[in-house]
């Protein structure tokens, strides 16, 4: 059939196309692209991709394009469970804690630019800052150097959506650079017996000193952080704000009643998930619904549509605060299974701050015209939202 999955992707309202695909081609062949490539849109159908890692691999990326030799969403196990396993400690809840009251400074000192009335894009103002202060600090990154860290995250971003591939080169250097001396300077001090800071790169430098982690591994995986935990939590912000604006009867129910703010993230990331899908590839030829899919192709499983599944979810396109609890949290905006996203704890901290700090504070957002969506067809999520606030 004619109809483009990947010319659809960056609608305003990509569920439309979605529901096309779901109904119409639930496995669909994506012939206008190099690589041509195969989507599933169906809940089940994701599910059983995503519960299939010996089949359908990541060794090849999570993008469309084949790339090689990276670490965690870029690779299988054995070296995906290793590197998982180190990983793991950073986003444990009793760290989350520890964290939540230096993010709740960040996010209160961004906000001090809503307290007198004004416009602006609130991406540039809050969206995208928060995300990339809070890697910083969980990374370990010297608060001096936030700015460098804040440019070099912006940099790589908009690399993504075909930003200026020699920033992003430079950028990407510079950052692997940066987290090397992270590394060494915490080597100096255990080699002194001094204690390290609670933070991912002395969690990693323990690692490469019992051998379980390398130092370019080390590099790839403080990069992987920021690149996976950025953009995704500016887009969740950005489209919280959005649809409460438009919605505004959602936040009068959300002040009414602060205890929704958790079930609300929730129902945000089911309804506009940042990540509309990544890509897996199959390691022998194998069946999916009623065909037979070659050895070595690539398959995007589509977590925002299968979020919108009828066959799941009650009235899947509203917003709605009541749902069961449990089935709420089983969204599929994080993934699920192996490579579930290692950092939600960190993206539901984030979004649960920054939505208690719009419920609670006097300042009301209005969205001023229907903003731009960000390029990569993989991902949902904005490149400005233009505001006025008072
Ligand atoms: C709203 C924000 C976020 C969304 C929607 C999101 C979504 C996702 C999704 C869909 C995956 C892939 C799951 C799969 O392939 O099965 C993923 C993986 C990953 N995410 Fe997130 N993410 C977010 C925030 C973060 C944050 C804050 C971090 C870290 C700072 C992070 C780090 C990662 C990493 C490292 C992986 C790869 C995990 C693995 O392959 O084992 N993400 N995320």
């Amino acid at each position: 059939m004619t109809y483009s999955h990947v010319e659809r992707a960056n609608d305003l309202e990509p569920s439309d196309g979605h529901r096309i695909l779901r109904e119409e081609c639930p496995l669909h062949h994506e012939e206008n692209f190099d690589p041509p490539f195969y989507v599933v849109s169906k809940h089940d159908d994701v599910l059983k991709i995503l519960k299939s890692p010996e089949l359908w691999g990541n060794s090849d990326g999570p993008g469309v394009f084949y790339q090689r030799g990276g670490v965690l969403g870029s690779t299988d196990d054995p070296d995906h469970a290793r590197q998982r396993r180190v990983l793991r400690e950073v986003f444990l809840p009793s760290r989350m804690r520890l964290l939540e009251k230096k993010l709740e400074t960040i996010c209160n000192d961004l906000w001090k630019t809503f307290e007198k009335p004004g416009e602006g894009d609130f991406v540039k103002i809050f969206a995208f800052p928060f995300p990339a202060l809070a890697i910083a600090e969980i990374l370990g990154v010297d608060p001096n150097d936030r700015e460098k860290f804040h440019k070099w995250a912006d940099d790589i971003v908009a690399g993504l959506g075909g930003g200026d591939l020699k920033l992003v080169d430079k950028a990407n250097q510079e950052l692997w650079e940066y987290i090397d001396d992270l590394v060494e300077t915490r080597l100096i001090l255990m080699d002194q017996g001094d204690q390290l800071p609670e933070d991912a790169i002395s969690t990693m430098t323990i690692a490469f000193s019992k051998g379980d982690l390398s130092r370019r591994e080390i590099q790839r995986l403080g990069h992987q952080l920021l690149v996976a935990g950025h953009e995704t939590t500016a887009s969740l912000l950005a489209l919280m704000v959005y649809r409460l604006s438009s919605q505004p009867e959602l936040l009068t129910s959300l002040k009414n009643n602060p205890k929704l703010i958790e079930p609300a993230v929730e129902e945000f990331l089911r309804f506009d998930s940042p990540v509309q899908g990544l890509f897996r590839t199959n390691s022998k030829a194998c069946p999916v619904r009623d065909s037979v899919i070659p050895a070595g192709t690539k398959l995007q499983a589509m977590f925002a549509s299968a979020n919108r599944d009828p066959e799941i979810w009650n009235d899947p396109d509203s917003i709605r605060f009541d749902r069961d609890p449990k089935l709420a949290r089983q969204h599929l905006a994080f993934g699920w299974g192996v490579h579930y996203c290692i950092g939600a704890p960190l993206a539901r901290l984030e979004a649960r701050l920054a939505l208690k700090k719009i419920v609670t504070s006097n300042t009301t957002l209005e969205v001023l015209e229907d903003p731009p969506t960000t390029p990569p067809f993989i991902l949902r999520g904005f490149t400005e939202l233009r505001i006025k606030w008072n």
